[in-house]
């Protein structure tokens, strides 16, 4: 059942051994100022501070500067109009900042219109720490990579987050450029043309060397996505457990929930790591058994999903199936997704703003994930699949969208109150960067 003292003793070793070695390689010493023309109206610091002003001030490295320019630029898109960041918004706490989207499918749509992926954006900050794909055999596991399933492995970077990073500007869903050479030659021909070339090298705009310059954005990207500005670590949890603030009662009742009864812990692991701050999960997989959202834009693009509605999101298994390494281990991965962080859960920019959860954002507030994992088991089926609004006021569960491998040891019949479920909300309101004290 627990699986939680393993992984946090194979994720320290494979953290060493993989990832993080590979960016310190590439990283540039931290002296060059950007200059003035090149840093851009666009993100200058005091910019970039205006629009997300709970950011505190970070200084960055050429190298994580570079890759700031890069996720905020819209131009580096097939039609102009589409960076990172409109599926990974600061404010939103680097996930969809779009309230309508959130509230019903939950799938961005990409620079082309009409062209929607499959899943929900999750959190793009806290990603870096995911060491690169393994199978642990002790415990019959996967741990690490990128993206819901897994996928972005850091096999080719040595960093998940740099494989990730390579993936969006040639996604045709997503920023749909045809190939490396339009996302470099775009960046060769833009506003901060010469600072990539002082990051990645005098040659990095030459045509031979196309895929040399497409890896330094991979990891220009993932630099800045592991930088402080990104991960932040200023949540009012991290004052709490530095011994700066005190949680007040209900936190403190739903922290105790959190790591005893809730079992979330057993997941979404408070402990640091190797001396980092806690993350909020094991980089593990699970079937929480989370139901179809059937508002999914992608069940209606039957070019690019000939299944339509009956399409269902295989999840790890999928991607295992398609790796002859690992198509072994496809059976009992089938349905799993991520564990995802959950800094920054609750951070959005305006108090009714709709946040979603889960892989393709079935649950439209913390509430209802939680009221889920405490009674999944507990209620009634629904009689067909339903929104989680229409789900709420039918007092049931829809089936699971994969019936396969769904856990139930350790969710699904938490015995816990309408007020301990409350409890548990509050203490993940306290996991958002930027906290003050009042
Ligand atoms: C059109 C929306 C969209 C755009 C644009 C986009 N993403 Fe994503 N991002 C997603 C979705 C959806 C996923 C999850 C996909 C999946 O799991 O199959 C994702 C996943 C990620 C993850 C994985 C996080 C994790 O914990 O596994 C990171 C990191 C990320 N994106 C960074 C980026 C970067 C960097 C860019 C720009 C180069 C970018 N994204 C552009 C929608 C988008
Ligand atoms: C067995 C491992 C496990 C346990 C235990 C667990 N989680 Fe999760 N959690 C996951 C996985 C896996 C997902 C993503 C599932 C999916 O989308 O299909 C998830 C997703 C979430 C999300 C959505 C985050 C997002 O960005 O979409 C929240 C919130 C969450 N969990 C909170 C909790 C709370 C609160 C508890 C305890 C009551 C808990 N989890 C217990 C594995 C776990």
């Amino acid at each position: 059942m627990s699986h939680k003292n393993i992984v946090i003793r194979t994720l320290f070793t494979a953290a060493l051994a993989a990832g993080f070695s590979v960016l310190l390689a590439v990283a540039v010493a931290a002296e060059t100022a950007m200059p003035q023309d090149e840093s851009g109206a666009m993100l200058s610091d005091e910019t970039y501070l205006m629009r997300h002003p709970f950011n505190r001030p970070a200084r960055l490295t050429p190298q994580e500067r570079l890759g700031r320019m890069i996720f905020f630029d819209k131009d580096l898109s097939y039609n102009g109009n589409q960076s990172c960041a409109a599926c990974h918004a600061p404010e939103a706490g680097w996930t969809g900042p779009t309230s309508l989207v959130n509230a019903h499918g939950s799938v961005y749509e990409g620079s082309i219109p009409g062209r929607f992926g499959n899943r929900k954006p999750p959190s793009s900050a806290y990603a870096t720490q995911s060491p690169v794909l393994y199978y642990e055999p002790a415990e019959d596991l996967f741990i690490g990579g990128n993206f819901w399933d897994g996928r972005a492995t850091g096999e080719k970077l040595g960093n998940p987050a740099a494989d990730q990073a390579q993936g969006p500007f040639l996604n045709s869903q997503e920023q749909a450029l045809a190939a490396p050479v339009d996302v470099v030659g775009r960046i060769c021909t833009g506003m901060y043309a010469n600072m990539f070339l002082k990051v990645c090298g005098n040659q990095a705009c030459d045509q031979a060397n196309v895929d040399y310059a497409y890896d330094c954005v991979g990891l220009a990207v993932a630099a800045y996505e592991a930088s402080p500005e990104v991960n932040q670590f200023s949540s009012k949890f991290d004052a709490v457990m530095a011994g700066r603030e005190k949680f007040n009662k209900k936190e403190k009742a739903g922290f105790k929930l959190f790591t005893g009864r809730g079992k979330c812990s057993l997941c979404h692991i408070v402990e640091g790591i190797g001396g980092s701050p806690a993350l909020l999960t094991d980089y593990t997989f699970d079937n929480l058994g989370v139901p179809k959202n059937p508002e999914n834009p992608f069940y209606g693009e039957l070019d690019v999903n000939p299944q339509g509605a009956d399409w269902i999101d295989l999840g790890l298994g999928e991607f295992l199936l398609g790796r002859p390494d690992y198509a072994a281990y496809a059976d009992a991965n089938y349905g799993k997704q991520k564990v995802p962080t959950l800094r920054n859960v609750d951070k959005r920019p305006y108090p009714g703003f709709v946040k979603d959860f889960g892989h393709n954002g079935y649950f439209k507030s913390l509430k209802r994930i939680v009221h889920f994992y405490n009674t999944r088991d507990v209620l009634p089926q629904c009689p067909a699949d339903m929104t989680d609004g229409q789900a709420e006021l039918a007092n049931c569960w829809p089936k699971p969208e994969v019936a396969l491998n769904v856990n139930t040891g350790e969710l699904g019949n938490l015995g816990l109150t309408d007020a301990e479920e409350n409890a548990i909300v509050e203490f993940m309101e306290t996991l958002s960067d930027g906290y003050k004290a009042r």
